[in-house]
């Protein structure tokens, strides 16, 4: 089958981990890798675990050989808002050189690339120039609850000297990047409680704390005027710059039309941050706190004269070297009860949170990634520090001890989580090159 029609029937799948409904397509699309991974010739298997099951595959080992772990997710974002796609999210449509579908580049694309770079090197030659572990989970776009544990269970069958992850974006326009650092993340919901029902706004407005009010109040007080975050000690632990690194983020700039480009990619106007960062050092290099959802009262048409019970919002903090998920929490908690006023109740749960990561792009294995990258591209990669999370990264090196290069594919207007997610199909064959030639720089590299 054409590389296109193995990606189509993979976005076919609804395997969108956060919803339960969807269990069984996530049990069918991790059974369709697994055919496809033994059908080029690797030995493969799909391992229950107590949510969506994990997919593993490898090559025999050869001990004389190095050991790739190649990570990656069939598990999708839901498709939502539907309204936004301009075809249905999971009838992959082809248009402009691009592929449309949830999931077309986080991950099903990406991961597909190498498999088929795989395949490709397995039908030429024989055998690969390392032995290859696939480790291809379904729940890395709920925080990975379960991966931890199958790796401990696994941890021989998955001993390997690196780990090669295509899960991230190539740089503004849409250049090759080797990505060295992603963020961290810690995740939090508030729900301010008030009166024991919702209540007339002008019998009781005026003397009764309204919740959604409270919340606002509270959420505007997570920054100052300047962006900057005012919890106490949350910048504490914070791992300054290198210089290298400065400089690598001006190259970047410079290299990718600045804040005009990003600009276009967010569809703003303006971009806002913190003072003393370039807009690329404070994405990719400085903790933020964020509101994803927010809600309470009355949403439906007209006016409702109403003083809602109760208001939630749902954040998350993106976090970087070396802030601990866990004291970040700890100290949002705190901060956010002592600015909230008598009369209501805070309620905090915290959600799941991941350590930000960081590999050396300039060690041996980062050469090697930056030569497939080069020559798969036909550029130098840039040296990219993304602002999403991976939160897996830290636990396959405490787990397994390794670390990770990150040779994202998408491209950067990919919009992944979106409606009208895609992914640009020279991306999806040079990913297919650029496994070829990682495999082989990376045997040279041990
Ligand atoms: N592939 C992304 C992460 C990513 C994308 C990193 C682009 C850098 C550039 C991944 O699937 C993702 O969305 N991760 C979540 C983490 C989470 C749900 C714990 C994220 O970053 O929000
Ligand atoms: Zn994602």
């Amino acid at each position: 089958m054409e590389p296109l029609e193995e990606l189509k029937a993979f976005l076919r799948f609804q395997s969108i981990s956060t919803q339960p409904e969807h269990a069984p397509d996530l049990t069918s699309c991790a059974e369709w890798l697994r055919n496809k991974l033994m059908a080029i010739g690797l030995n493969a298997k799909v391992h229950a675990t107590s949510g969506s099951p994990v997919v593993v595959a490898s090559t025999p080992r050869d001990p004389a050989k190095r050991t790739v772990l190649i990570y990656g997710h069939y598990d999708v974002q839901p498709p939502d808002p539907l309204q936004g796609w301009t075809t249905p999210p999971f009838e992959p449509r082809v248009e402009a050189g691009r592929i449309y579908a949830r999931g077309a580049a986080d991950n099903k694309g990406q991961i597909l690339a190498h498999i088929l770079g795989v395949a490709e090197t397995l039908g030429e030659k024989g055998s690969l120039p390392v032995n290859v572990i696939f480790l291809i989970e379904g729940e890395e776009e709920i925080g990975s609850p379960n991966l931890a544990d199958f790796l401990r269970a696994h941890k021989e069958d998955l001993a390997c000297d690196l780990v090669a992850i295509s899960d991230t974006a190539m740089a503004p326009g849409n250049q090759p990047a080797l990505t060295y650092a992603l963020r961290g993340i810690a995740a939090m919901e508030l729900l301010v409680r008030g009166p024991a029902r919702d209540l007339h706004s002008g019998l009781f407005g005026g003397a009764v704390a309204n919740p959604a009010t409270v919340l606002a109040r509270l959420l505007a007080s997570l920054h100052d005027a300047e962006g900057r975050v005012l919890i106490p000690g949350f910048y504490d632990a914070v791992r300054p710059l290198e210089p290298w690194e400065r400089d690598a983020a001006a190259d970047l700039e410079k290299a990718s039309g600045g804040d005009a480009a990003i600009k276009e990619l967010a569809g703003v106007s303006e971009l806002v941050g913190e003072k003393g960062f370039t807009t690329i050092e404070r994405i990719g290099a400085r903790p933020t706190a964020e509101v994803n959802g927010i809600g309470g009262g009355y949403q439906g048409e007209g006016t409702k004269t109403v003083l809602p019970k109760e208001a939630f919002a749902k954040l998350t903090f993106r976090l970087v070297a070396d802030q601990d998920p866990e004291v970040i929490l700890t100290a949002a908690e705190e901060y956010l009860r002592s600015q909230t006023p008598p009369g209501v109740l805070l309620e905090v749960v915290t959600g799941h949170s991941g350590d930000a990561y960081q590999s050396d792009p300039h060690s041996p294995d980062g050469l090697a990634a930056r030569k497939a990258l080069a020559g798969a591209f036909g550029a130098e990669p840039l040296l990219l520090r993304d602002g999403g999370s991976i939160p897996i990264l830290a636990t396959l090196k405490e787990i397994l001890g390794v670390d990770s290069y990150l040779l994202g594919l998408a491209n950067p207007d990919s919009r992944i989580h979106s409606p009208d997610e895609n992914m640009l199909i020279e991306n999806f064959l040079g990913g297919i090159r650029m496994n070829r030639i990682l495999l082989e720089e990376l045997g040279k590299a041990g």
